[in-house]
């Protein structure tokens, strides 16, 4: 009798104790995994109700069970992180282009790389064309999206587009996700900066080629047009169709060019 009451006693205290342990950790059910109160990168593991305090990988924050990239953690904004109450609570290790050992980080100089890092071991990545790395949100994303990257001057207004150099016929610069390239306009062609695109070159003002060197070449017709229509193929799309009807009409050209006002008096962009 007495033993079976002690045994009963000891029993409902274990129980009573292992339920106040589950009620009083983060616990929703007796297993799984659950976040921290305060931060995003611990968890609880819960296995019968007792639970276990768990670190994220460096840099990563808990997203669910089974899920994210890594031991049940994410990049944070993949996760939520942070959320306005919680925030990262491990110490970042740093190494070489990696502010913590795992996780997406901007590149100092490009805003269409970034750096992905694969405990603390570092990978340059290329954002799609047109994209560009959003610290915002850890991944690429239209310019439009992208206030805050780290345009080159030269494209600060104009990721993706055509910038004029100033007082320069041949060239201009592409901006590709906020990074310049320089081109040059094939021959016959200038860079027209009203249209923001190369076009005969006798069209766009100021860039108009000395009349000696066209009137010989309007003469040998043949000459003449195969040299335009190899600059034409250079071109792109849009222009391509413009330059080969122009040039298929040598001697007719600035006639035509001047009965079209669009091309000298349209406002630029
Ligand atoms: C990360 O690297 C350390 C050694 O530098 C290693 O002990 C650890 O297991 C690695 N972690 C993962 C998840 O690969």
């Amino acid at each position: 009798m007495k033993t079976l009451f002690i045994v009963v006693f000891v029993a409902l205290a274990g129980t009573c104790l292992a339920q106040q342990r589950g009620k009083d950790s983060a616990c929703v059910y007796d297993n799984g995994q659950f976040p921290h109160e305060d931060y995003c990168d611990y968890f609880y593991d819960c296995i019968d109700g007792v639970a276990t305090l768990q670190l994220c990988p460096n840099g990563l924050a808990f997203l669910g069970k089974g899920r994210g990239l890594l031991q049940s953690c994410d990049y944070p904004k993949r996760a939520g992180c942070p959320d306005g109450k919680r925030v990262m609570g491990q110490s970042p290790i740093s190494t070489e282009n990696c502010n913590w050992l795992w996780g997406r980080f901007p590149h100092k100089t490009s805003c269409t790389r970034y750096w992905e890092c694969w405990n603390g071991t570092y990978t340059l990545r290329n954002c799609g064309f047109s994209l560009l790395y959003s610290t915002e949100s850890e991944s690429c994303d239209w310019p439009e999206n992208v206030p805050g990257c780290q345009q080159h001057p030269t494209c600060k207004n104009i990721a993706n587009g055509a910038v004029p150099i100033e007082n320069n016929c041949k060239n201009f610069w592409q901006c590709i996700g906020a990074y310049p390239f320089l081109q040059e306009c094939p021959a016959g062609l200038a860079f027209d900066p009203q249209f923001l695109s190369c076009r005969l070159a006798t069209t766009v003002p100021g860039c108009e080629p000395p009349p000696t060197t066209e009137a010989p070449e309007e003469e040998e017709r043949p000459a003449s047009g195969n040299r335009r229509r190899t600059g034409a193929g250079l071109q792109r799309q849009n222009y391509q169709s413009l330059d080969t009807s122009s040039a298929n009409q040598t001697p007719l050209q600035n006639n035509r060019v001047n009965d079209r006002p669009q091309f000298r008096t349209a406002p630029g962009k």
